[in-house]
């Protein structure tokens, strides 16, 4: 017996216990557990139940991801589910902790399931960008039937055992350790002479409208194909006999596998995982965190605030004045109104943290107990010396001092203080109490403990943190102004910024480059260009027609018109016609004779404008590792997860056609489009990012 599935017997009923740490993956091992066990209890004379348990924190937290790509190993995990549920035994799941994808399927092929009242359970294959592939998808819609089915595959949402109950999903739920309840579970039913009760044999579900189901479902996806996929397969639970949905799903499952999407996705799985996982951390302290500063109360102050209240920590935020204080403090007041309209906080816990929790002050004096300190005060150097000045009076020894500058040098930022081991740069991203992307910037004189520290922070805030060096703009906003930049130079050579946004829509980005630009405000990209100006290389392309605009007091969404002209009370813009006409008057004056793009031209010309310069970021090593890229654009720029990241993307193009392009285009601006050496290296080796990150 493998020593993964533990065999115990207790008067009639046999308990396999699954040991996997951490979360009991159904790796072979498991499953060749599962079955030898299932064989043994059948053998076992006077055994009539089986009880499967999981040790430790979950039930079964699903296939064993790490798996997937290599050789399909036997026992496959739909035979080891038909194994269970065929078994004339009574079979019986006591789940705990999580039941996910293959670990639901496992549960689904047993005859009966009881669960503690806080498990989940769930079918979230398709976040892997795949579809349940061990009878999920014609075992569930028998069971609850196809509406609710179809919810729970095509959303991969977690269900609370409460509602599973409701669904159908569970028999029963209890609190109390689980063996000692399945046992008495089983106990019951046994006395009851209950049968075994195989939902493979239960009749076929109704028919509904499955193109509708089908389109609803790919549009909601925006690009995405497996939960669309997944529609299909439950249609074959409705119109095949069992063993054969079981065969059109696996097919499905199979077909999916393959896909750059699914590769995309486990991608992105294990590297949000591995992304906060550096090497020069291990065993390096983190400092205490209970109360932390926060300098500014605008936009972003507010947002750090906010999330660091509902985090539980204590927080002093120091504004200029009494007005912008008061300011401030309504900011932050608005945003835990809606964390408690979301259900995020209970009235009770909203009361104390505005009241308790936070103290907003005009004294830096007041800052002299906090263990952190994040100032979010306006993009400008001699503001932020004036302020870290101050700080370095007021914090006490040990207290770390953090900006969340977008682009100025943390280096000289942490000069100007008397404790530069002790400075280092959090860069939260708008708003800073949703956005999941913390880049934490570590300048060359920052201490160890004071990284370590930065990560915890972001542990604690839910934060996906990146660790990034110091240059302009760091490793998400360098990235953005080189690919913006590509964006740009087309609309000069004749693509509309309309066509830009909807084929990088298309693409599968939450937004296009020209709305994000009005939303963020096109104030801040005006001010950039200023401040850039007098270094400008003299080949740099730079569009000012937008500078026409801003000049005439129009910045986007804010002030009505931008990109988009935004009417009040509905939602996106629509297409501004002064836009079109600022364009072609600087095509004219710059002689360009306006030419057409294709949708596919624009999607590549972007992409590879921001790998290379993602290759660029990493061969300096401002980013460790092109993972660390990866999980920047992914959780601070909308891009689509399903590519899992540009580094992957161009893995998935393959580097040789991505540099190939990059040099064509250098054949019109060689300055722009000049090849990272990284890449060429790469290329060179006939290596791939991810073998970086795999060294790493
Ligand atoms: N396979 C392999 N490793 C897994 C895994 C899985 N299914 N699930 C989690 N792990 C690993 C994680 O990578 C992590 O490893 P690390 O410590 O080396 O980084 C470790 O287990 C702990 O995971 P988390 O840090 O995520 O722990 P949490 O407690 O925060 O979350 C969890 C636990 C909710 C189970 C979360 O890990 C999760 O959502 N896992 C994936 C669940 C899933 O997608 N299951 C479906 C798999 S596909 C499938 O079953 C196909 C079938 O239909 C045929
Ligand atoms: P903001 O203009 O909304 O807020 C700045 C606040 O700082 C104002 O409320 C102002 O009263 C206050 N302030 C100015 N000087 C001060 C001082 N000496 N002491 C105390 N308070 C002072 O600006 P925003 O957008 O919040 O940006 C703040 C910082 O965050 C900037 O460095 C910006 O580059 C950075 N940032 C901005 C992002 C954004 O999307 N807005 C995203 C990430 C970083």
């Amino acid at each position: 017996m493998s020593d993964k599935v533990n065999y115990t017997r207790h008067g009639e009923t046999v308990v396999l216990r699954i040991q996997n740490p951490p979360v009991n993956a159904l790796s072979q091992a498991v499953r060749q557990g599962l079955m030898d066990g299932m064989d043994r209890a059948e053998a076992d004379s006077g055994v009539k139940a089986v009880l499967i348990v999981g040790e430790g924190r979950a039930f079964i937290a699903g296939a064993d991801i790490t798996e997937f790509g290599k050789t399909p190993l036997e026992p496959w995990l739909p035979d080891v589910c038909n194994r269970i549920e065929a078994s004339p035994l009574l079979v019986i799941a006591s789940m705990h902790g999580v039941s996910l994808g293959g670990g639901l399927e496992v549960a689904l092929s047993t005859h009966y399931r009881v669960a503690q009242p806080d498990a989940r359970v769930g079918l979230p294959e398709v976040h892997l960008g795949l579809l349940p592939g061990a009878g999920g998808t014609q075992r569930l819609p028998r069971l609850i039937g196809v509406e609710p089915s179809l919810d729970v595959i095509t959303s991969g949402r977690h269900i609370k055992a409460p509602q599973a109950l409701e669904l159908g999903i569970i028999d029963k739920m209890e609190t109390g350790d689980p063996e000692t309840l399945g046992l008495a579970y089983a106990a019951e039913l046994i006395a009851a002479s209950s049968p075994r009760r195989a939902i493979s044999e239960m009749p076929n579900p109704a028919q509904i409208d499955w193109d509708a189901a089908y389109d609803a479902t790919l549009k909601k996806g925006r690009g995405q194909m497996s939960p669309a996929q997944a529609v299909r397969a439950v249609q074959a639970s409705v119109e095949l006999p069992f063993s054969d949905g079981l065969k059109a799903e696996r097919a499905m499952f199979m077909e999916l596998l393959k896909t750059d999407q699914s590769k995309g996705m486990i991608h992105a799985f294990f590297n949000e995982r591995a992304v906060s996982n550096l090497p020069e951390l291990k065993g390096v302290e983190p400092r205490a965190l209970k109360a932390v500063g926060v300098i500014g109360g605008g936009t972003m102050g507010a947002g750090i605030a906010t999330a660091a209240l509902l985090s539980r920590l204590d927080v002093v935020l120091i504004e200029n004045g009494a007005e912008q204080a008061s300011a401030a403090k309504n900011r932050i007041a608005g945003n835990l109104a809606g964390a408690l309209k979301r259900g995020k906080i209970s009235q009770e816990q909203h009361d104390a943290l505005l009241s308790d929790a936070l103290k907003v002050s005009t004294s830096f004096d007041d800052l002299s107990d906090v263990d952190l300190v994040v100032e979010a005060v306006f993009e400008d150097m001699d503001v932020k010396k004036d302020v870290f000045g101050k700080l370095d009076a007021a914090c006490k020894p040990g207290c770390i001092l953090a900006t969340n500058t977008s682009y100025l040098d943390v280096n000289e930022i942490a000069a100007s203080t008397a404790r530069p081991a002790d400075v280092i740069g959090l860069h939260f991203f708008s708003p800073a109490h949703v956005m999941k992307l913390l880049e934490i910037v570590v300048a060359d004189q920052t201490a160890p403990d004071v990284v370590a520290t930065g990560f915890a922070l972001g542990r604690t805030l839910g934060k996906v943190s990146v660790r990034a060096g110091v240059c302009d703009g760091f490793i998400g906003n360098r990235i953005l102004a080189t690919y913006r930049t590509a964006a740009d130079h087309m609309v000069l050579d004749g693509a509309s910024p309309y066509q830009i946004d909807a084929a990088l829509t298309g693409f599968g980005f939450a937004m296009g480059p020209f709305a994000v630009a009005d939303l963020a405000g096109l104030d801040i990209g005006w001010m950039t260009r200023k401040r850039k100006a007098p270094d400008r290389h003299p080949e740099e392309r730079v569009p000012t027609y937008i500078d026409r605009l801003c000049e005439e007091g129009h910045f986007g969404q804010k002030t009505g018109e931008g990109y988009y002209v935004y009417e009040k009370g509905q939602r996106g813009g629509t297409p501004n016609p002064r836009i079109t006409e600022l364009i072609a008057a600087e095509q004219a004056e710059l002689n360009i004779t306006p030419r057409a793009f294709t949708d596919a031209e624009i999607v590549r010309r972007y992409m590879c404008a921001m790998v290379n310069e993602a290759a660029k970021v990493v061969g300096e090593g401002i980013a460790r590792r092109p993972l660390d890229v990866d999980m920047t654009l992914l959780f601070g720029y909308g891009f689509p997860r399903y590519w899992g990241g540009p580094m992957k993307w161009a893995d998935l193009q393959g580097l040789d056609t991505v540099l190939a392009d990059i040099k064509s285009y250098a054949a019109e601006d060689a300055w722009f489009w000049q090849p990272a050496p990284l890449l060429e290296q790469l290329v060179a080796e006939g290596r791939t990012f991810d073998h970086l990150n795999k060294k790493a």
